[in-house]
């Protein structure tokens, strides 16, 4: 098994006390995404937006990586160590997988703790709140959004995770419901090219039927033991 490409999900940092989108008391089943996370809502109503994600940026400066991503790290060497390779890719916008130790990590939904200039589109470190007064730190002219990728916006580094798509031997979606793409079309993806497929879970995602190979359980527990059986295969 030469290449592992991971994507990952909310539930991977459910347990590390961040909410996910669409589980009961999940952050969309609480707040209408189409008022807080589209670019029309930000020209709407731009600190009512902004006011969100600082909330979501306090929150994630006082979370923690949990097991399921430091066995991820683990993952990463031990493959490396083979002669494989890992890829991950995330749709979390949190620094968890950083944190654990994880050295490369596609975020193609962006990242909470960066903030991206209206003007020259520079994309900066950013763990304060954003406020009106803030002028990018490269132009100094422009205002400030979060470095997030917003429903109807295009999601970041495609070419690099179809390629990965393409080369993959076993793909393995954690933590994710599939109901949003193109991330959801990435097992069908991995599937023509020839790659094994396998699903982490809570439950069953709405693409379970897709994958070869499924385990459900809290990604704390499930996510180790997976790895420990795949490197031990
Ligand atoms: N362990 C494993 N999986 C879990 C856990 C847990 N502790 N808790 C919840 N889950 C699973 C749920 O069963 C669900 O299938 O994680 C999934 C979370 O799904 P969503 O809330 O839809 O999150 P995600 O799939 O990451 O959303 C995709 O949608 O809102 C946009 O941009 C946002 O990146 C996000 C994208």
């Amino acid at each position: 098994m030469k290449h592992v490409v991971v994507l990952t999900g909310a539930g991977i940092s459910a347990e590390s006390g961040l909410g996910t989108f669409r589980d009961k008391g999940g952050l969309w089943a609480r707040y209408d995404p189409m008022t807080l996370a589209t670019p029309e809502a930000f020209a709407r109503d731009p600190a009512l937006v902004q006011a969100f994600y600082d909330a979501r940026r306090r929150n994630l400066l006082d979370a923690a990586p949990n097991a399921a991503h430091a066995a991820l790290v683990r993952l990463d060497k031990e493959l490396a160590d083979r002669g494989g390779r890992l890829t991950l890719v995330t749709q979390n916008v949190d620094d968890l997988h950083e944190r654990a130790g994880s050295r490369s990590v596609l975020h193609m939904h962006g990242e909470l703790l960066k903030a991206r200039c209206l003007a020259c589109r520079a994309v900066s470190p950013w763990r304060a709140d954003i406020t009106p007064v803030d002028r990018c730190p490269v132009c100094g002219v422009g205002g400030l959004r979060p470095h997030v990728v917003w429903f109807g916006e295009m999601p970041l580094g495609m070419d690099a995770i179809e390629a990965a798509l393409a080369d993959a031997d076993l793909f393995v979606a954690i933590g994710t419901s599939g109901s949003v793409y193109p991330a959801a079309g990435f097992v069908a993806a991995a599937r023509r090219h020839g790659a094994r497929t396998c699903e982490l879970n809570l439950e069953p995602s709405d693409t379970a039927g897709l994958f070869e190979e499924r385990h459900h359980g809290p990604a704390t527990a499930v996510v180790p033991t997976w790895v420990e059986a795949t490197l031990a295969g």
